[in-house]
């Protein structure tokens, strides 16, 4: 595990900013795993800037996303599809047919995730996954005690997640019960990990990551065993531990 302490937020954005912006002017075409929520927005806006500033190319890029609430279908302004395509693709020049997040409204939902990781693993794996992490270690929507083998699946959100995630809904009832996230295994399969962990909500998050045990009850540790995995936080995500 790489570890890279950061003094602020704006700090940690940059740095991951640089690192995805470095492997795509090294690859044109990597494949990059992307996630939603708070903490990827700043490197996300950084991304824009960049490509605005100095044209770095997205045209060959692909895009794999975490995750998706089921129920919600790619207008719903609190759905993952439409939070990317908001926060990063419509901003550069990607190509929207490379872009992948799971289809929450398929009919066949086992289906769809099945469907996702065999297209994971027709791309032959990604290159970079970046992560974010829940203040119970999940990653993806992997909550605490899902198997380290697991795959692509259907998952019931934690009451937690939902109270957390409410606020991206106007109440906590319209927040999805359900969603769809890639396994543990699946983002193990990728090359090269990046978590971000930013914030002192994130502190208890950051101190088990850090000293505790590689353990399924903490979803998180499970990067530990990855060869090739950097963590990267800033000071208030140390606070209070
Ligand atoms: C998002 C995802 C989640 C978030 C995590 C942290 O696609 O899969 O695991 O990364 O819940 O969310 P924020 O960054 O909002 O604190």
């Amino acid at each position: 595990m790489n570890v890279i302490q950061v003094d602020t937020y704006e700090e940690l954005s940059k740095k991951a900013a640089e690192i995805i912006i470095n492997k795509v002017k090294q690859n044109p075409s990597a494949k990059l795993g992307l996630a939603t929520g708070s903490t990827p927005v700043g490197s996300y806006k950084l991304m824009i800037e960049d490509h605005k500033r100095n044209g770095t190319s997205y045209e060959d890029i692909i895009t794999v996303n975490l995750d998706e609430y089921v129920g919600l279908n790619a207008d719903h302004p609190s759905s993952y599809r439409f939070f990317m395509d908001e926060q990063l693709f419509d901003s550069i020049n990607i190509n929207k047919k490379n872009t992948h997040v799971p289809n929450g409204t398929a009919e066949d939902l086992k289906a769809e995730c099945k469907k996702y990781e065999a297209m994971i693993d027709e791309l032959g794996g990604l290159d970079l996954q970046l992560l974010g992490i829940g203040q119970n270690g999940h990653i993806g929507f992997n909550e605490p005690g899902t198997p380290f083998n697991s795959v692509t699946h259907v998952v019931d959100l934690t009451p937690n997640t939902r109270d957390v995630n409410s606020r991206f809904f106007s109440s906590i009832e319209e927040v999805p019960t359900k969603a769809i996230t890639m396994g543990i295994a699946s983002i193990l399969k990728s090359k090269e990990i990046l978590l971000l962990i930013s914030g002192e909500a994130k502190a208890e998050a950051l101190h088990k990551l850090l000293h505790g045990n590689i353990d399924e009850s903490f979803p998180a540790s499970a990067l530990k065993n990855h060869p090739n995995f950097t963590v990267i936080f800033d000071k208030a995500a140390l606070k209070g531990v």
